[in-house]
């Protein structure tokens, strides 16, 4: 096994515990408290060699670090890091896809559910006692049954919630950057396209520019009266203002949300309207699901160092 224990690596702010415990087996574990160039001293300058976060990372910080080879990022998306000028650096970056599939494609399942039958509010209702007080829980106005499924991104997790929503009988389409191959759902060119030939959309989009307010009062308007918008991929990809504002007037009939356009806030608006279903960005997080995202996250740092080849690099870089 090659010795890294002398390699630095920085970790600017909080990271999974148990990531930080098997950077720290390995390596020189370097704590600061954010992600910030004026926190880099002459010797991080220095001696860093590697960057493992869950944070933002943008490019000064990445320019404060001149030895700077690798940036291991907890997460599937990473736009959060600016990988574009990591490339221009030369700097890996790598990402924790895969291990994570599986849990964002149920809570994305288990919110449109929720979002339709308003499980938590029932449960709720039933924990404030109103059942023995008030009779039954009133019947739920929404339903999956002959819902039409657009899904937005059709990457590993897209593909993961379209299996599973095959198995409940629903038609299934998608938009995506392109047609992906062996993926046998109806494709859409346009994201307006699609949410016109449905009443339900999923986005699971990555974040960053390319996809930054996509589902904007236009698409919203097309998914029609009986519409339903679950966002399990990134709140910038949603015009926050727009879609408060289509389910305050009956543009579409309800939300599921896992994600904020400026997280941990949520405005006001989206609390106080009965029609949505709200969550604190929990996609991915079960206790093992996280745990093997911080593995991963080490692995990657290890197979860098070891043999110069990450295991799951992101695209940019
Ligand atoms: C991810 O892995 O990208 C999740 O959304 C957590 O940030």
């Amino acid at each position: 096994m090659a010795d890294t224990n002398g390699i630095a690596i920085l970790v600017p702010g909080a990271l999974h515990a148990h990531a930080a415990k098997r950077i720290d087996e390995r390596f020189r574990l370097i704590a600061i408290d954010k992600a910030d160039a004026s926190l880099v001293t002459p010797e991080i300058a220095r001696d860093v060699r590697g960057v493992a976060s869950m944070t933002s990372i943008n490019a000064a910080f990445i320019d404060a670090l001149p030895n700077l080879e690798v940036i291991a990022h907890f997460g599937v998306g990473y736009d959060s890091v600016d990988a574009a000028h990591a490339g221009r650096r030369d700097v890996m970056v790598t990402n924790t896809p895969d291990v994570l599939t599986d849990e964002v494609a149920d809570t994305a399942v288990a919110l449109l559910i929720n979002t339709l039958r308003e499980l938590p509010k029932a449960e709720a209702w039933l924990r404030e006692g109103r059942w023995e007080r008030e009779g039954g829980y009133r019947f739920s106005r929404g339903s999956l049954r002959g819902r039409r499924v657009g899904i937005f991104g059709m990457g590993r997790i897209g593909q993961a919630i379209a299996r599973r929503l095959e198995g409940f009988g629903l038609p299934i389409a998608y938009h995506n950057r392109r047609q992906v191959e062996g993926v046998p759902y109806a494709y859409h060119d346009s994201l307006l396209g699609l949410a016109g030939a449905v009443d339900t959309l999923i986005n699971v989009a990555p974040g960053g520019a390319s996809t930054a307010r996509a589902v904007n009062a236009e698409v919203l308007r097309a998914l029609g009266a009986d519409g339903v918008l679950v966002n399990i991929g990134r709140g910038s990809t949603v015009d926050q203002e727009a879609l408060i504002a289509a389910l305050a007037d009956g543009t579409i009939f309800a939300a599921g949300l896992d994600v904020f356009a400026d997280e941990p806030h949520v405005p006001e608006a989206l609390l106080a309207l009965e029609n949505t279903s709200l969550l604190p960005h929990i996609g991915s997080a079960s206790v093992a699901t996280r745990e093997a995202m911080a593995d991963l996250l080490a692995d990657n740092l290890v197979a860098w160092f070891t043999d110069g080849k990450p295991l799951t690099p992101v695209a940019e870089t």
